[in-house]
């Protein structure tokens, strides 16, 4: 790595800046640059400039207006969850009436599943990959054991093949096609969190659904990462987070999307005064009447506090785009794999992410050969102003994220690799 490859990096930023602007970056703490070289957007996304802001509007109306801010507010609160409607639906290629936002992930993927896992007879196994990330495990052995069902039998762990770090979707259908029938659920992460695979969501969702079963998919790792459209590929139903590729903030509110022909179906569901109708819910009626919506889905008031920065959030994809940042994302992550090239050959460093661009979001994951990986985030971070995240026992996690990250980052975070781990 030499100053040549620096001042490569700085073209390539001015060539191709990002949005950048738009986010506070953390000062560094150690390192000769003054901010970090933040590579931990799949962790917990930066925060934008419009989020403090946004968010003491709504503290203001609050402290100005009290309880007449659920009409009064700038933006009522009364009605606020439907300001995200369209642009989460824009964001994952949805109808607006598919989806809502609400709570957090694994809360929603079991409503979620209280509707859509529904084991019958020999029906009833649960498909995950076995590199699942643990919530969704323990969401979905609790699920099964919910219902009666031994969580060993019935929960089902796809594998890498022996040697193989991801999930070849060959092996996925062919699953499917050979035990199909005994499948009442599917549901795997869009972008696996550990290896920062992007799953063959289209095809999986038709084999899946062809054999009979349900499928739904946990996209934490692929909202606001790779291009979706939700709808169109037919998926059952999907739930994310908003706090990693979506910058909401630490805990952000989820969201959820229910492929529309399943809107008005009657399916078990737990439900609270924000399922009903909002012409009728100060009706006070004790029997509730949800519209054939995702919003039914929705049990209490939402939180006004969490909701703005979402909005504020959703603001900017729609402004820049899915399409504009799925290209800079090929771009920067290509330049970042690029570099990774150059160091790991002769060190005990391995990326695990596939190679082809069209299988993985902006994540790419390195398995450590040697040493601890949380030490190695640590002098990272320490030594040298680069935050990557670490995952036991050997993985140390690197996104490149379009939205804010630079070339710059990514040439500073293989420097430091090819410094602290020695050949
Ligand atoms: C893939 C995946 N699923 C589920 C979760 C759990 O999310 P929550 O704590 O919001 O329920 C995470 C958190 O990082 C995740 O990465």
């Amino acid at each position: 790595m030499t100053p040549d490859t620096e001042a490569r990096a700085r073209r390539l930023d001015a060539d191709d800046p990002g949005h950048r602007d738009l986010f506070h970056v953390p000062p560094a703490s150690g390192g000769g640059y003054p901010d970090v070289a933040y590579l931990a957007g799949n962790s917990l996304g930066l925060q934008p400039r419009a989020t403090r802001p946004e968010l003491m509007e709504e503290l203001d109306a609050w402290a100005q207006l009290g309880v007449e801010g659920h009409l009064e507010a700038a933006r009522p609160w009364l009605p606020y969850h439907q300001l995200l409607t369209e642009p989460t639906a824009r964001l994952v290629g949805a109808l607006p009436a598919e989806t809502v936002v609400m709570n957090s992930l694994t809360v929603n993927l079991h409503l979620l599943m209280v509707s859509f896992y529904r084991p019958s007879g020999r029906r009833n196994r649960i498909v995950i990959e076995d590199t699942a990330f643990p919530s969704d495990s323990y969401a979905v052995r609790s699920q099964a054991a919910f219902h009666g069902l031994d969580p060993d039998t019935t929960v089902v762990r796809l594998s890498p093949r022996p040697g193989e770090d991801t999930l070849r979707t060959e092996d996925v259908l062919s699953y499917l096609d050979a035990d199909g029938d005994t499948v009442a659920l599917v549901l795997l992460g869009g972008v696996n969190y550990l290896t920062g695979e992007l799953m063959d969501i289209p095809a999986i969702t038709a084999a899946g659904r062809a054999a009979g079963a349900t499928v739904g998919w946990d996209l934490a790792h692929a909202a606001g990462n790779v291009p979706l459209a939700l709808h169109e590929w037919d998926v059952d139903f999907a739930a994310w987070c908003s706090y990693k590729y979506l910058n909401s903030g630490p805990g952000a509110l989820a969201g959820v999307f229910i492929h529309e022909r399943h809107l008005g179906e009657p399916l078990p569901r737990f439900e609270g005064w924000w399922s009903t109708d909002p012409a009728i819910r100060f009706q006070m009626a004790p029997v509730a009447r949800p519209l054939p919506a995702a919003d039914a889905w929705q049990i209490s008031n939402p939180p006004i506090f969490s909701m703005a920065p979402v909005r504020t959030s959703l603001e900017i994809f729609d402004k820049v785009g899915m399409a504009a940042l799925r290209a800079r994302s090929l771009r920067l992550t290509g330049y970042l794999e690029e570099l990774l090239d150059e160091v790991t050959p002769a060190r005990p460093l391995a990326v695990v992410t596939p190679r082809d661009p069209a299988r993985r979001g902006c994540q790419l994951s390195l398995r450590i050969g040697r040493g601890s990986a949380v030490e190695l985030a640590s002098r990272l971070r320490h030594e040298h102003g680069v935050i990557v995240d670490a995952r036991e026992p050997d993985i140390v996690r690197l996104a490149s994220v379009p939205l804010y990250s630079t070339y710059h980052d990514c040439w500073r975070a293989a420097v430091a690799l090819a410094e602290l781990v020695r050949p």
